[in-house]
C-alpha cells in the first residue's frame, strides 16, 4: 500500500488499483494543491504498474459517505493574486488529469455524494463513471458562480462527452444534477443502488480488471452535429445574447466560459486546454471573482454562526395563519418531512393554505425528480385545523397571521396556553416589535421572531429576531430551525425593520425623491438593474405593495425620524388607488402573473408632480446606493447585527444585492469610506439632512478591516 498524501489511499488487489480519496478529520474531500501533487505521483506509479501488467484497471472512489469530491480548496483560490501563477496552476492540474485520461488501462470512478467542480472534472477524465442513485449524489461545475471557469479540462471534456448544449448548461448555470439527470445527459454511464454501492462499484471495476481494456465509445450523431461549425456559431450567438440579457455584463466569467467552451470544440485538445488555462488565470484575479468567493465564504460562515444556547429538537411544528407566508412556511417544514399543523380561522382558508403548500411541494418534486412515494411522504406531513388541538405535541409554532399587534398578541397568548413549557413560538412579523409581543406572557423567553421573506420557498434569508426577553435557548432553536429549513439565518436585534427592510426603506424612500425630481419608472429601474439589482425600485415597490410600503414608512418614521418621510409624489401615486402587482396596477400594469409595461396613468402623475432639477442617471444611482450604505452604517451603530459580514449576507440573501459586488459594505469599502462621506456631504448640502453621514461612518476607515 502506498500513501502519497494523507488524503489519498492506494492499494492493489488482484490487478485492480484502488485509489480512495479520504481527507482526514473532514466531512468532505477537496482537491487542494497538495492532493493534486499526491495524485500526480500516484498516477505515475499506476502508469508504471500498468505497463508491467500488474494493474489492469484503476478504481477511484471516496472514503466518505455522501461526498465524493466537493471541488477545489476555496481558500487557495482566494489567495491567488497573480494571473500567471493562476494560469500555471490550471496547466499543472490539466496535465495531471491528462495523465489519468491517458492511463493504458481503464479508469473507473465511483461517485457517491457531492461531485462538484474539480471533482467532476477528474471524473470526466475517467473512462467509466458510476454514480450512486441516492439523492445526495450531486454533480455539477459551479465554478462560474465563483467568477472562474472549470480549469482542469472541464470546458474541453464536457462538450466532447455530453454535447455542447448540455455542457454549456452545466458550466453557465453552475447547477447541480442528481444521478438520474446526470445519467440522462450522459454524464455518468451507470447508476448503482445506494444500499450496496461500494460493493457493486468494486464488482464493476473487477469486471473491467478481468479484461483490462479501455471501453470504446462512439459519439452519437446528434452530438457530432452539435460540433459542426455552423451549429457552434448559432449556439454561441444565442447563448451569449441570453447570458448578457441576464447579467448585463456583470459576470465576466460567463461570456468567457462560453467562448472557451465553444471555441475549444473546434481546436485540438492541446490548444483548447491552453485557452482554458489562460482564461482561468485571467478570471481568477478579477475583483468579481474575489467578491464572489468572499460571498461564498460569508454565507458558509453565517450558517455556522450558531448562537449560544441549547437548541431543542424539532419533531413537529405548527404554522398559524395560512396566508401567503404561512402556506409557504408550512411547505418548508413538509419539504423536510417535519409534520406540520396548519391553522387558520376557517376551513376554506386552511384548505387554501394546504393546497398552496402541496402545489409548491409538487413543483419541488418535479425539480428534484422525487419518486411518487417521496412526494407523498412529504405532502402527508401537512395537516389542517381551525383550532389549536394537538399543539401540546409541537416543538415550534410559527405565527404568520395578519400584521396587527392586537391580533398577534391574542393569537400568541392562545398558542402559549396550549403548548408544553419548552416549545418555541416564532413570529414572522416584518415590522412589529417582538418585545411587545412578549408582554404579559407566562413564558416570554420562548418567543422570538423568525422573519422569512416572500416567497419563503425561494428566498434564502431568515432574520432571527431576539426580543428583549428571548432566551438563548429559544434563539438557538429558532436559528437551527432556519438551518433545518434550508435557510441562511442572521440574528438581529428587535428594532423596526430589522436589517433588510430598514435598508430597503432607505433605498425606496430615496427612489421616491428621485421620482419627485422627474426620473421616470424606466430610468430608475434601469439604473439599479445596471448596478446589478435583480429588479429596480419601481418594480420592487410593486412587488411589496404600495399600501404596505406606506405603512412601513410610517413605522420607520416613528422609529427613526424624518429621513424616512416619503416624497409627496408617493402620496399622489397612492391616492390613485394602485397597490402594485397584487392589485394588477402599480408603477407597472399586470395581467395575471405577466407584467404589461409601465402604467401610463402613474407616469402622468409622476410627470405632473415632478419638481426641481432632474438628476443624472449616475447621481440617481449614487443617491440610492449611498442611502443604503448610510442606513447600513446606522444599523451597525445600533448593534442590530453582530458583524459587517452578517449585514452583507442579509442584503445579498434578502434583497439580491449583487453578489459580484461582494455585499453592500464590501462595496462601500471598495468605494472608499472617505469618498462615501464626501459624496454624502455633497448630497446633504444639495438635498438636506437625510444625507448627513451616519456617526459610525465618520469614525471608520473601512467596514471590513478594523482600523
Ligand atoms: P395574509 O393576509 O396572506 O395571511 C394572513 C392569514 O392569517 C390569513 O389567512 C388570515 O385568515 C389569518 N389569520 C388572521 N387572524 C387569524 C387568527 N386569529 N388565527 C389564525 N389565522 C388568522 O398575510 P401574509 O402576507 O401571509 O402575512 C402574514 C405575516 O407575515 C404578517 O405578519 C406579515 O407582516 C408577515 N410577512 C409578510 C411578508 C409578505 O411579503 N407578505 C413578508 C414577510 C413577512
Amino acid at each position: 500500500m502506498t500513501q502519497a498524501v494523507p488524503d489519498l489511499v492506494y492499494e492493489v488487489r488482484d490487478g485492480l488499483g484502488i485509489l480512495t480519496f479520504d481527507r482526514p478529520d473532514s466531512k468532505v474531500n477537496l482537491l487542494t494543491s497538495t492532493v493534486m501533487l499526491g495524485l500526480d505521483q500516484l498516477l505515475t506509479e499506476v502508469h508504471e504498474a500498468a505497463r508491467r501488467g500488474e494493474v489492469r484497471t484503476l478504481l477511484i472512489r471516496s472514503g466518505k459517505q455522501g461526498n465524493f469530491i466537493a471541488g477545489a480548496d476555496i481558500s487557495e483560490l482566494a489567495a491567488l493574486d497573480d494571473r500567471d501563477t493562476a494560469t500555471e496552476i490550471s496547466r499543472r492540474g490539466q496535465e495531471i488529469l491528462m495523465k489519468l485520461e491517458q492511463l493504458p488501462v481503464p479508469a473507473i470512478v465511483a461517485i457517491d455524494g457531492t461531485c462538484l467542480g474539480g471533482g467532476l472534472e477528474l471524473s470526466l477524465a475517467c473512462d467509466h463513471r458510476l454514480a450512486c442513485d441516492h439523492p445526495r449524489t450531486r454533480l455539477g461545475l459551479p465554478e462560474t458562480r465563483l467568477g472562474i471557469l472549470p480549469g482542469l479540462g472541464g470546458t474541453v471534456r464536457a462538450p466532447r462527452l455530453i454535447g455542447l448544449r448540455a455542457a454549456l448548461d452545466l458550466i453557465l448555470s453552475g447547477k447541480q444534477l442528481d444521478a438520474q439527470r446526470a445519467r440522462k445527459i450522459g454524464l455518468v454511464h451507470q447508476l448503482l443502488p445506494s444500499a450496496s454501492f461500494a460493493e457493486d462499484a468494486l464488482k464493476v471495476a473487477q469486471g473491467f480488471a478481468r479484461i483490462g481494456k479501455k471501453p470504446l465509445r462512439r459519439r452519437s450523431l446528434l452530438l457530432r452535429l452539435e460540433d459542426s461549425a455552423p451549429a457552434r456559431w448559432l449556439i454561441q450567438r444565442l447563448t451569449r445574447r441570453a447570458v448578457l440579457a441576464r447579467t448585463r455584463g456583470h459576470y465576466p466569467a460567463l461570456p468567457l466560459a462560453l467562448d472557451v467552451t465553444v471555441s475549444g470544440l473546434g481546436l485540438s485538445s492541446e490548444k483548447a486546454y491552453q485557452r482554458e488555462a489562460a482564461a482561468f488565470g485571467k478570471l481568477a484575479v478579477t475583483p468579481e471573482c474575489k467578491n464572489l468567493i468572499a460571498v461564498f465564504q460569508l454565507t458558509e460562515g453565517a450558517r455556522k454562526n450558531v448562537p449560544a444556547g441549547n437548541a431543542a429538537p424539532i419533531r413537529r411544528a405548527a404554522v398559524v395563519g395560512a396566508g401567503v407566508m404561512g402556506a409557504g412556511i408550512a411547505e418548508l417544514f413538509a419539504y423536510q418531512t417535519v409534520p406540520v399543523q396548519v391553522v387558520d380561522i376557517d376551513e376554506p382558508r386552511v384548505q387554501a393554505g394546504i393546497s398552496r403548500a402541496r402545489e409548491l411541494l409538487k413543483k419541488a418534486a418535479a425539480r428534484a425528480s422525487w419518486s411518487e412515494e417521496e412526494l407523498r411522504s412529504r405532502s402527508s406531513c401537512l395537516r389542517g385545523a381551525t383550532g389549536y388541538d394537538g399543539f401540546e405535541r409541537v416543538d415550534i409554532v410559527v405565527e404568520a397571521v395578519v400584521e396587527r399587534m392586537d391580533v398577534k398578541r391574542k393569537v400568541v397568548a392562545q398558542i402559549e396556553s396550549k403548548l408544553l413549557p419548552d416549545a418555541t413560538i416564532a413570529s414572522n412579523t416584518s415590522a412589529l416589535s417582538v418585545s411587545e409581543l412578549q408582554e404579559n406572557l407566562e413564558q416570554p423567553g420562548r418567543v422570538c421572531g423568525l422573519h422569512f421573506f416572500n416567497p419563503p420557498h425561494r428566498m434564502p434569508l431568515v432574520e432571527v429576531v431576539r426580543g428583549a426577553l428571548t432566551s438563548d435557548d429559544t434563539l438557538a432553536t429558532a436559528f437551527n430551525t432556519a438551518i433545518r429549513l434550508g435557510k441562511t439565518p442572521v440574528v438581529v436585534k428587535d428594532l423596526p425593520g430589522f436589517v433588510v427592510n430598514r435598508i430597503l426603506a432607505a433605498y425606496l424612500t430615496e427612489a421616491g425623491h428621485l421620482f419627485q425630481s422627474g426620473m421616470t419608472v424606466q430610468q430608475l429601474d434601469g439604473v439599479m438593474q445596471n448596478f446589478g439589482m435583480p429588479v429596480g425600485p419601481a418594480r420592487l415597490l410593486d412587488e411589496i405593495g404600495l399600501d404596505v410600503v406606506a405603512e412601513v414608512s410610517q413605522t420607520m418614521i416613528n422609529g427613526y425620524g424624518e429621513r424616512f418621510r416619503p416624497a409627496p409624489v408617493m402620496g399622489r401615486v397612492l391616492a390613485t388607488g394602485v397597490t402594485g402587482r397584487k392589485g394588477g396596477r402599480g408603477f407597472y400594469e399586470y395581467e395575471g402573473s405577466k407584467s404589461r409595461g409601465v402604467n401610463k396613468q402613474i407616469e402622468r402623475v409622476l410627470r405632473e408632480t415632478a419638481s426641481g432639477e432632474k438628476p443624472s442617471a449616475s447621481d440617481a444611482g449614487e443617491r440610492m446606493v449611498l442611502s443604503m450604505i448610510n442606513e447600513a452604517s446606522r444599523i451597525l451603530d445600533d448593534g442590530v447585527v453582530g458583524s459587517v459580514e452578517s449585514l452583507d449576507v442579509a442584503m445579498i440573501m434578502g434583497t439580491g444585492f449583487p453578489p459580484f459586488r461582494g455585499g453592500l459594505l464590501r462595496y462601500a469599502d471598495a468605494l472608499g469610506l472617505s469618498h462615501v462621506v464626501e459624496r454624502l456631504r455633497h448630497f446633504a448640502g444639495q438635498l438636506g439632512p437625510r444625507f448627513e453621514p451616519a456617526p459610525g461612518l465618520l469614525q471608520r476607515r473601512s467596514f471590513y478591516t478594523a482600523e
